[in-house]
């Protein structure tokens, strides 16, 4: 049976919804599941922007065939051609040998690498380039690296439609809800929206941010990803949100402590810390276990917080290992401009504190604070102190 949602009088939602992938990416945990969005235009032409994933292939061909209505499908837009998104495309051709589709050069190779072959007819398309389709007249804004190499934006000139590939873009099921306000975002979505762009596009600030100043000349009424809701106010709100993610800037002044700890002393220092920033009045505290929390939900508390405290036993002489995969991590995505505090913990050889400070100096304008706090196996008298003065350095470091 068919599952579509009407966007516009003549633009549909046909994609689909997925609770049953565990790990996006086969990375990241989706507790809250996924949405591949796909549109489809009725206008003289018809016209599909993006498929979807195999794993919804079936509901989606049902939810096109539905829309079509017996028409012909003449145009396939493919902003995006990872197989998310792109899986779909053989099977489509393969029932519409008559869509044309409409991509970038580089596209098409990645579709030949990945055996999308198809052998529909090709246009390529590139900056600025126009097709009208009847009513509509579309133009292409290349979006290289946003996170693809191969992704272009397609805007809707007729009725101020940005149709912005994996950009805007969110984890979490639709569930029926497709537009921004029919969901409390702020409340149910930032979460994993900010979880989303962090882990997936965080490393391409540099060229978000290009493409966002593209789109920063075109009167944008409506923003389609291709997973999440599909934006039709506060739009402004939302790309405000991006303009940081993308240049990580930090949305709140407050404390992330992350910290390794093996029998719980190194979390005791951690909740110690916790305690004497409440107790001094910074109460915008968040403490997570490195060996607990998946480290997506911990890269994007980072790019939230402008302050941000490492602890870690020593583990083999270096840091302890999911701490040193969590700072890979940030390195990775170019995580960069934050003030940080150091705790190390060891019951001999004590070196986790210098390492992590020589990892965390290789990251752009990062602060360190004086330290490290040292830790010998439990928190006594004088590790308490240094606790007390790297929270009150913390706060200091804050400014008004
Ligand atoms: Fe949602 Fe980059 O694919």
């Amino acid at each position: 049976m068919h599952c579509v949602r009407k966007v516009t009088d003549d633009l549909y939602w046909i994609g689909g919804n997925d609770h049953r992938l565990a790990l996006f990416e086969n990375v990241h945990p989706i507790p809250e599941g996924v949405s591949y969005n796909s549109y489809l235009l009725l206008d003289e032409k018809t016209v599909l922007f993006d498929t979807a994933d195999w794993d919804v292939c079936r509901q989606f061909l049902e939810n096109l065939e539905y829309v079509l209505d017996g028409r012909p499908l003449d145009y396939i837009i493919v902003n995006h051609m990872e197989p998310d998104h792109a899986a779909s495309l053989a099977e489509v051709t393969l029932r519409h040998p008559e869509a044309v589709l409409i991509s970038t050069a580089k596209a098409f190779t990645m579709m030949g690498q990945f055996g999308f072959a198809m052998e529909n007819k090709r246009e390529t398309v590139k900056e600025k380039d126009t097709r009208c389709f009847g009513k509509h007249t579309v133009t292409f804004i290349m979006a290289p690296m946003v996170h693809w190499p191969e992704v272009m934006f397609t805007f809707d000139t007729t009725d101020g439609i940005l149709f912005s590939a994996d950009a805007f873009g969110t984890f979490g099921a639709l569930d029926g809800r497709l537009f921004n306000d029919e969901v409390d975002f702020e409340r149910d979505w930032l979460v994993p929206a900010r979880r989303y762009y962090t882990n997936i596009v965080g490393k391409y600030g540099r060229q978000v941010q290009a493409v966002l100043k593209k789109a920063g000349g075109l009167d944008i009424r409506m923003i389609c990803p291709l997973h999440g809701p599909v934006w039709r106010t506060d739009l402004g709100w939302f790309i405000d949100k991006h303009v940081k993610w993308a240049t990580c800037t930090p949305e709140e002044k407050g404390v992330v402590i992350v910290y390794g700890s093996m029998y719980g002393n190194t979390e005791a220092a951690a909740q110690k810390l916790a305690a004497l920033l409440c107790e001094k009045g910074m109460t915008n505290v968040r403490v997570y276990d490195v060996s607990e929390t998946h480290v997506s939900y911990l890269i994007a508390e980072a790019f939230r917080f402008s302050h941000l405290v490492l602890a870690s036993v020593t583990y083999n002489l270096g840091i302890f290992p999911p701490m040193k995969d969590f700072i890979h991590d940030m390195q990775a995505l170019e995580f960069k401009g934050r003030t940080v505090g150091l705790v190390e913990n060891g019951t001999w050889a004590i070196k986790s504190g210098a390492l992590m400070k020589e990892e965390l100096e290789k990251m752009k304008d990062m602060t360190i604070l004086d330290g490290p706090v040292t830790v010998t196996s439990s928190v006594n008298d004088a590790s308490a102190a240094g606790l007390e003065a790297l929270a009150e350095s913390l706060i200091a470091s804050m400014g008004d």
